[in-house]
């Protein structure tokens, strides 16, 4: 199926460069197909009126900065105008937002079919009495996590603890492996007078001294324990005091793949060696590493991948110590690596024993295995626990990804962007490089030749309209929402050409 030529606007004609696979189908197939927007309304292409930040972004980040640090403000946004994938700065700039809040909008902006679940009359009084969900939950709150979240858990994971946000449903994840480690230990799940004891003056036993292990390059949260597991930016460790938790090299591939086959194979076996004799180091000093905590992609550490067989062989090696695997979705999960969970990809004996998510979730939370399940209250527990509102939106998000098929607009949308971006690496050398994320929806990122150029595409990108997000030392990575279609990612290959030939 030819697509021809998309649209004409000031920017000039885009064309359409890679064709819709056979495969393609879903309710709304056909009006993609002819890139028709999946959200009424959406502007038709970017349009960038002022040099960006514009006058009034910088009036009133002069204004925010008198009361609050805002050190990390881009742009202020106008929420009432940005639609879709289309994000409206307070200076009328539209940008084809590739970013969406750090990743954490599903739907993009104002979707039609969550704005009639926010104003319904029946949701009104969940999203004003947010309960402590701990103590108070509503009468509605089992059925809603049935319908929502319980058909998402991996499978054997019959426990799911909703939470806030993405640290905390880390750090609360982690209290779950300890506990359960230490009830393992004990025989029983409950602890003895002396460890309730000893807990409370900071002392053994009550107080474990159990490690993590972590790797380099990874994010997991701000708080303290995922700080301690945390590698990727000094800036958000420096004056912390931490945990002494191990850490192990993650894999480094050199790209494109397909070339470097053998290199990638001792980078995992490197890297695998070494989990497995921090393991060994940490039994002999008395303090188990009782569990691992990986991100399935490295997100904020620069979009770093690990194969299919280094997940095996990593959960192969948690099993032979004793100690859980947990994973963390919280960037990953929603579906915009094409699958669900990220995971799903690695084709593991078993699932991971703990999956902690957040972002295009719109709520935190874990899922695990019984066995990681606390037996006693406020152990695992903080005042809201999560939010039922929240949980209202997702059940919507759910309910558009099935109908719209935005799994399968997500593989094809990344197909498009990830061959378009490939090209562009075999005509741009000398700038950028590493595309990845093949078969991995729109999770794609690739290297800009060093820090300041790839600094330098995320800026002239933005002032074409086009906005994208950094990490790591020198990647640019795409995170756009589950709406981004085939003529969105064309939008984008053709400004990101623009802009390297600008180089
Ligand atoms: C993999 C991963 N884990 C945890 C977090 C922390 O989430 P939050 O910022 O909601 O605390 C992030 C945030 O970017 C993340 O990417």
């Amino acid at each position: 199926m030819i697509l021809g030529q998309l649209s004409r606007g000031g920017a000039g004609v885009r064309v359409q460069r890679y064709l819709l696979p056979g495969s393609w189908q879903g309710v709304r197939g056909a009006a993609v197909a002819a890139g028709e927007p999946l959200v009424a309304g959406e502007p038709r292409e970017p349009a960038v009126k002022t040099q960006i930040p514009g006058p009034e972004t910088k009036r009133q980040y002069e204004a925010l900065s008198k009361i609050s640090p805002c050190q990390s403000v881009s742009v202020f946004v106008d929420y009432d105008k940005s639609i879709g994938n289309y994000q409206v700065d307070v200076d009328g700039n539209v940008l084809l937002d590739a970013f969406t809040q750090i990743s954490s909008l599903p739907l993009g902006y104002s979707h039609p079919d969550l704005i009639s679940a926010a104003t319904s009359q029946q949701n009104v009084r969940t999203f004003i009495n947010r309960p402590s969900l701990g103590v108070f939950p509503g009468a509605d709150w089992t059925q809603r996590l049935k319908d929502s979240l319980m058909p998402l858990a991996p499978p054997g994971h019959t426990s799911l603890t909703t939470m806030a946000c993405g640290a905390c449903s880390n750090e609360n994840a982690f209290k779950a492996i300890y506990i359960w480690y230490r009830s393992k230990e004990r025989g029983s799940k409950d602890p003895t007078p002396e460890e309730l004891q000893s807990a409370m003056v900071n002392q053994k036993p009550g107080c474990t001294d159990y490690a993590l292990l972590g790797f380099n390059g990874s994010f997991h949260g701000r708080t303290m324990a995922p700080l301690a597991l945390t590698h990727s930016k000094a800036i958000h460790k420096v004056d912390i005091p931490t945990l002494d938790f191990p850490m192990a090299p993650f894999p480094m591939y050199k790209y494109p793949l397909e070339d470097n086959v053998a290199e990638n194979e001792k980078e995992d076996e490197r890297c695998l060696a070494r989990v497995e004799e921090i393991m060994h180091e940490y039994k002999n000093k008395g303090r188990p590493v009782v569990g691992v905590v990986i991100e399935p992609i490295q997100a904020e550490g620069g979009d770093n991948h690990g194969s299919n067989e280094f997940f095996q062989q990593l959960q192969a090696i948690t099993k032979r110590n004793g100690a859980a695997l947990l994973i963390d979705e919280v960037q990953t999960g929603g579906g915009p690596t094409g699958k669900f969970w990220c995971y799903e990809h690695f084709n593991l004996p078993e699932s991971p024993d703990i999956l902690t998510f957040s972002k295009k979730m719109l709520t935190g939370g874990f899922f695990c295995k019984e066995d990681f399940r606390v037996a006693q209250g406020y152990r695992i527990f903080n005042t809201w626990m999560g939010d039922p509102g929240k949980v209202i939106l997702l059940q919507e998000v759910l309910n558009v990804i099935k109908r719209d098929n935005l799994l399968q607009n997500t593989v094809v949308s990344g197909d498009i962007l990830y061959k378009g971006i490939r090209e562009l690496e075999n005509r741009f050398p000398n700038v950028i490089n590493s595309t990845r994320g093949k078969d991995r929806g729109t999770f794609i990122a690739f290297n800009g030749k060093d820090a300041a150029t790839r600094d330098a595409i995320i800026a002239n990108m933005k002032q074409k309209g086009v906005q994208l997000g950094g990490c790591g030392d020198a990647a640019v990575r795409l995170r756009p929402a589950l709406i981004f279609q085939p003529h969105h990612a064309n939008i984008l290959l053709d400004r990101l050409e623009q802009v390297l030939k600008e180089f």
